[in-house]
């Protein structure tokens, strides 16, 4: 569908083109194919609104949590509850990327990209686990992760005090 509404939109572009102008260009289309990332987000919020709810997706598929009803284990049993788990390893790998970009890196630049990295790594591990359906290995994965994560955390303490 997507591809039909493409394609009918550059016979149109194409259309105009000759009929009114010149072959040039349009300068609006030449900003909109320039990267323009937006970082206006601060690493707090992208980390209480993306990173964190992230990892917890992929850490919700190991262990036991033990509420009123008694114990409950989080072991996936269906295709979804895999993909859940995956889906999260995914998205906290790709949150790696954002990290490094220009904008949130934080000085030392080396130590911030390898603390992103060594989450990336794991993450990377952790997705392939849970395609396998592997659940001793998103167990072993989900733990060295909350270690990656906490030893950047301990080099680079919050700027402010956390919002109560
Ligand atoms: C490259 C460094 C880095 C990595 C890797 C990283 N974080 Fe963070 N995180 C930060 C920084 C810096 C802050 C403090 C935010 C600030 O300074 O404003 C933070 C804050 C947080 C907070 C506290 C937000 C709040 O205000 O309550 C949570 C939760 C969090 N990170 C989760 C995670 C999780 C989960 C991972 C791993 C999956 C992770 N982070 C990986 C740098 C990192």
């Amino acid at each position: 569908m997507m591809r039909i509404v493409i394609a009918a939109a550059c016979v149109l572009v194409a259309t105009t083109g000759c009929s009114q102008q010149p072959a040039t260009p349009a300068p609006a289309v030449e900003a909109a194919a320039t990267p323009n990332y937006d970082t206006s987000m601060s690493v707090d919020e992208l980390m209480i609104h993306a990173m964190e709810p992230a990892a917890y997706e992929f850490w919700g598929g190991w262990g036991v949590v033990v509420d009123n009803d008694g114990p409950h284990d989080l072991r996936p049993t269906t295709e979804e509850r895999w993909k859940q788990v995956e889906n999260g390893a995914a998205t906290v790998l790709q949150m790696t990327n954002v990290l490094q970009l220009p904008g949130y890196a934080r000085s030392p630049q080396a130590d911030w990209n390898r603390y992103a990295q060594g989450v990336a790594k794991l993450a990377a591990e952790g997705k392939a686990a849970a395609e396998r359906k592997d659940y001793d290995g998103i167990g072993k994965v989900g733990e060295q992760l909350d270690a990656a994560c906490d030893a950047c955390h301990e080099k680079f303490p919050p700027l402010a005090p956390a919002a109560p």
